[in-house]
């Protein structure tokens, strides 16, 4: 029964975005809700599977039944991925990850000065290509990929980049589509083939995703 599809099988899931502090009350983020990846851990819950949810400042519920850890930054996030991963028969990293933080953290609130500031940012880890990357106990890793054009190019190019076995992407320049929506529609990759999800609720594409994800495990 469809119920049981991922039974036995533990997946981690990453969502929401990272929070890159600058000062004590200062931080550098984006816009994402936490939908998709909330909505992939509902349905890997409602296939079965047993469910670590890691989640940066969102504000949905959290599934019950889910495994929650919260994290803020992309270093707390890549910490707590490689603690769960090994554990994992799959990673789906839905998380949107700041792709740098401050080069320092300033210990007391940063004052106004000038008319300019100039802030120095230094890369931040790339936490699936990390999870991809493990050398034993690597699990079936799923990446997503937000583009605004030429998405098989990109979506394929980050599929072969970070070493993935699988990629989830979207057409973010759609308006009503993807970040902070309710809806969106993905082209799932792998290596040698590939699969248009059509336009549908997060729910919907949550559990055609997790249907996908289990026939490879
Ligand atoms: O390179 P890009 O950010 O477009 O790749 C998106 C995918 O990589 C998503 O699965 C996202 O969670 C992951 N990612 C990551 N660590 C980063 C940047 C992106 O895990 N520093």
């Amino acid at each position: 029964a469809e119920k049981q599809l991922l039974a036995g099988k533990t997946i981690t899931i990453t969502a929401g975005p990272t929070r890159e502090a600058l000062d004590p009350v200062r931080f550098i983020s984006n816009h994402s809700s936490g939908k998709m990846g909330y909505a992939l851990a509902e349905a890997a819950l409602a296939l079965g599977a047993q469910v670590n949810l890691i989640s940066g400042p969102v504000n949905i519920a959290p599934p019950s039944g889910a495994n929650l850890t919260l994290i803020e930054s992309a270093e707390q996030l890549l910490q707590a991925s490689l603690n769960l991963a090994v554990q994992s028969d799959a990673f789906i990293g839905c998380a949107a990850v700041a792709d740098y933080r401050a080069a320092n953290v300033a210990e007391q609130k940063m004052k106004k000065q000038g008319d300019e500031l100039t802030l120095t940012l230094v890369k931040n880890p790339d936490v699936i290509a990390a999870v991809a990357n493990l050398k034993a106990q690597r699990p079936y890793t799923v990446g997503f990929a937000a583009e605004t054009q030429d998405l098989a190019n990109y979506a394929k190019g980050k599929l072969h980049s970070k070493n993935l076995d699988m990629i989830c992407a979207n057409d973010v320049s759609k308006t009503g589509l993807g970040f902070n929506s309710d809806h969106n529609a993905l082209t799932l990759f792998w290596q040698d083939s590939s699969l248009d999800l059509a336009i549908s609720s997060k729910t919907d594409l949550a559990l055609n995703v997790m249907k996908e994800l289990a026939q490879r495990l």
